[in-house]
């Protein structure tokens, strides 16, 4: 008979899910619903093919999974699933419509989002700003306006104080990302592509993310304060030296650009993670054996070697996002477990991880892609807003219930 054998996490170890109020709230008026609507936008979907294959629907935000008015339901069935964490995002256009006007009843509706999490003994890790903006903001220039680092930190000292039981914040939502598909390669609004613009917002977003931490630590000296980078795992293919200077260059500036320069401003590492790239020269030679429905390689022992590398910030890891677009659920409950057993490695060789939140809680929207890609542990029907949990969600509540692995 096959042994059974058991890989437990640390004591205390968090478990959940993470989302972002753009993806699920459902109704925002910010940069991105506008955007949608676009002409420049509507008039590129209707030269590919997207719209054909997926309709125009697909593209829109809209109303998508209601999570605004379906928070307490949502919470309720992470708790089923055994989360005992979970990672929100607060929506700044509904919070300042207007320049430094600051809507009462938007700020009420985060007090009761954080105190349902609480009343079900969730642990909350609220993103401050995940990539949306308030109009006026947008309007002005938006990340690359000079005094954008000061309207960040205005409205993370406004929202610190008003939800004084969150001690886990984060700042900003990958901010090379963010920067690198706005201004440079013209994918996000407002589509640019302009080097010198880019590093003015990446500059701008680690000012931000500065005055930000500060902000928040003055409204709330408990709180546990970091940003959320996307980390790549890079290989040099064939270990040559050519590509062993380009994954350099990735390392250097995906991986390492920001936290680096925001030394004594993180409490924590806030780590998402989805890539590995084996680099020939500039271009990339992975295996790609599986796939998720977004052509994305499913490489789970890429965490292992991401985690060992935070060792040299010597802070506390949270993995804060880390998931795949699976429609039919064909992958996820051994994509979770195996990534699961490399973060299990990388602890017991002493990396310090504290917390996994899988990417997403449910189905939501996925950015310039839209509505297909399916990322969530709950399946969404968007005409009826139901909610179903995927197989791959039974397997993960197990895992999170026992606080570790069974193999
Ligand atoms: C972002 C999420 C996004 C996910 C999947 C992350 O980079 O923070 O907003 O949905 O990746 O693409």
């Amino acid at each position: 008979m096959e042994q059974q054998s058991f890989l437990p996490f640390p004591h205390g170890f968090l478990w959940g899910a993470a989302s972002s109020s753009h993806q699920v709230e459902g109704n925002t008026h910010n940069n991105w619903s506008v955007w949608e609507q676009s002409d420049r936008r509507l008039s590129y979907l209707k030269r590919t093919d997207l719209i054909t294959q997926y309709g125009k629907g697909n593209f829109i935000s809209g109303r998508g999974c209601d999570h605004y008015h379906y928070f307490a339901n949502d919470f309720a069935r992470a708790k089923e699933l055994g989360h005992n964490a979970t990672r929100i995002s607060l929506e700044w256009s509904r919070i300042e419509p207007q320049e430094g006007v600051f809507d009462q009843a938007a700020i009420q509706h985060y007090r009761d989002v954080i105190a349902q999490l609480k009343r079900l003994d969730i642990e909350p890790f609220v993103t401050i700003w995940h990539w949306t903006l308030p109009l006026w903001l947008s309007s002005k220039g938006g990340v690359a306006h000079n005094d954008a680092p000061q309207y960040f930190a205005r409205y993370a000292h406004k929202m610190a104080t008003a939800l004084p039981d969150v001690h886990f914040w984060l700042t900003v939502n990958e901010p090379v990302i963010y920067a690198d598909n706005s201004y440079l390669n013209g994918n996000w609004p407002p589509q640019q592509r302009n080097p010198f613009a880019y590093f003015t917002v990446l500059h701008n977003l680690l000012h931000a993310h500065r005055a930000m931490y500060q902000a928040i630590k003055a409204a709330n000296g408990n709180a546990a304060v970091s940003a959320a980078e996307n980390i790549v795992y890079y290989e040099a293919y064939k270990n040559k030296f050519i590509n062993r200077i380009a994954k350099n260059v990735g390392d250097y500036f995906w991986n390492s650009y920001f936290f680096d320069r925001i030394k004594d401003h993180y409490d924590f590492i806030g780590l998402n993670h989805y890539f590995h790239n084996r680099i020939q020269l500039w271009s990339s030679r992975n295996e790609n054996e599986k796939v998720s429905d977004m052509g994305w390689e499913l490489y789970p022992e890429a965490i292992y070697h991401v985690l060992h590398t935070m060792k040299k910030y010597q802070k506390p890891v949270y993995i804060t996002e880390n998931g795949l677009a699976d429609a039919k659920d064909r992958y996820r409950k051994w994509f979770i477990t195996e990534t699961l057993k490399n973060v299990h490695r990388a602890i017991s060789e002493g990396v310090d991880v504290r917390g996994y939140l899988h990417w997403s809680l449910m189905d939501n929207f996925e950015w310039d892609k839209g509505f297909w890609p399916r990322f969530g542990l709950l399946a969404v029907n968007y005409e009826t807003l139901e909610r179903t949990p995927r197989k791959s969600a039974l397997a993960f509540a197990k895992i999170c219930k026992q606080n570790g692995l069974s193999l």
